[in-house]
């Protein structure tokens, strides 16, 4: 198994490309089941969980093909609508094919999910959603069994708000018959471009991006071509990573209006942030202070950035409080940042960091989810001596080649197997 060993101490500087968004490509790439023939699409993400996407498309009966970032989606019937356990399992994500197998063949086996060990994430609100679009679904044998005739547009009212809820519902309510109206909705930029990628596909959409989405349901899509949008949470770890070291990084490629909440987070500890249209810049900076976040939907700051920001306030001046308020136990990082030398104290769902600049070495460490993986990478960058990250395989399912981006800036990385 591949880990990653980093040398702490050098500063980053320079320009780096954002790659195209995991989390938009996925139910981009399952939102093709909804119409027969040749999907395209442009900055697709060399990532593990893109594999896995590939590998159930293929075992559901579509052909693809890839070039680089490109890829290629093939939907030819007979689909057949099961996602089996051992495709599922390793990503939570498979879920999302749920919505556009049921509207678009009436019927879908989907094993309950495994993915990220981040508290308990479950389903249930995506069940209700199909339930409510008409479908009968039972769990059997652990799967998740759903049947429908032409699925039937009403109102779905999030009681609580779901990302990929809201994703399997546009994508299901895009072939229901009538008007589906989706409150409490996510705004997610990746949310705004499946709509998008769904409208190309001849969806009628309206309110993506605001918290009430209205879907007028047509009988066909027919297939498109489509560029993913850049990733939010790979750009914001690149800038995080720029910040931790004091260096001069330009993140280019990427979509700065998505980050606001970070950015501004950066400024309020000190840090001179500028963008363009297409690119956030961070200027060197020898010392920061500690500021507060709190995890909150979008355009909150997102909680797949929270463990990149605990490692950089593992650096700052003071005491910051970290609160995560979309998972119930999303710090697996602290303890490991912790064997780093860092001084965090957490406490259910608040972790209270004393920042100490210049206070971590290196250790072996084990990477426990996706972002956290990142985040341990990002404190060895400044941990005194090498800091091997185990189980770096998380690391491989949300960001493309990190090691290599990293070294492009300067970094001491390595990957060893
Ligand atoms: C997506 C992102 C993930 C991000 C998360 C929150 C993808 C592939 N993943 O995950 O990186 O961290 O949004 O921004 O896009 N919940 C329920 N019942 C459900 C569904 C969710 O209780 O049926 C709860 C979850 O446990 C969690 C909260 O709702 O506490 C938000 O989860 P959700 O927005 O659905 O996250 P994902 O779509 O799984």
């Amino acid at each position: 198994m591949d880990s990653i060993v980093v040398v702490g101490g050098k500063k980053l500087s320079g320009k780096i490309s954002t790659s195209g968004s995991k989390n938009a490509a996925l139910p981009i790439l399952f939102s093709s089941l909804l119409a027969d023939g040749v999907h395209r699409f442009d900055n697709v993400p060399a990532l593990r969980d893109i594999d896995s996407t590939e590998l159930l498309l293929t075992a559901l009966n579509c052909d693809i093909e890839r070039d680089g970032h490109s890829m290629q989606v093939a939907v030819k019937p007979p689909i057949k609508p099961e996602a089996s356990y051992d495709l599922v399992r390793k990503m939570r994500a498979s879920i999302l094919c749920l919505g556009p197998l049921l509207a678009r063949y009436g019927e879908a086996r989907v094993s309950l999910p495994g993915g990220c060990a981040i508290g308990s994430r479950p389903i249930d609100l995506h069940i209700d959603t199909m339930r409510r679009l008409g479908a009968e679904i039972d769990t059997e044998e652990g799967y998740v069994v759903a049947r429908a005739g032409r699925l039937k547009g009403d109102r779905i009212l999030f009681e609580k708000l779901t990302v990929g809820g809201t994703e399997n519902a546009l994508m299901a309510a895009s072939l229901a018959k009538g008007t589906t109206v989706i409150e409490n909705a996510a705004k997610e930029p990746e949310v705004v471009d499946l709509a998008r990628y769904l409208k190309t596909m001849g969806a009628k959409i309206d309110g993506e991006g605001s918290s009430v989405i209205t879907i007028d349901g047509v009988d066909e899509l027919v297939p498109g071509r489509h560029r993913i949008v850049a990733d939010r949470i790979e750009a914001g770890t690149l800038l995080i990573a720029g910040a931790i070291t004091g260096g001069d990084v330009v993140v280019e490629n990427c979509e700065p209006e998505h980050l606001r909440s970070l950015i501004e987070h950066l400024i309020a500890c000190g840090f001179d942030v500028t963008n363009d249209e297409t690119s956030i810049s961070i200027a060197a900076c020898d010392s920061w202070k500690a500021t507060d976040i709190s995890t909150a939907p979008y355009p909150g700051f997102p909680t797949d950035l929270q463990a990149q920001y605990m490692a950089l306030m593992t650096q700052a001046e003071g005491t910051s409080v970290i609160t995560e308020g979309i998972f119930e136990n999303r710090f697996m990082h602290v303890q490991e940042l912790v064997r780093l030398g860092a001084d965090i104290s957490p406490m259910s769902q608040v972790a209270v960091v004393r920042g100490d600049r210049g206070g971590l070495s290196g250790a072996p460490v084990m990477a426990t989810d996706l972002r956290a993986s990142a985040s341990l990478i990002l404190a060895g960058l400044v941990a005194k001596g090498e800091t091997r990250v185990n189980r770096i395989y998380h690391l491989d399912r949300g960001y493309e080649h990190l090691e290599d981006k990293l070294k492009s800036l300067g970094a001491d990385v390595l990957r060893v197997s």
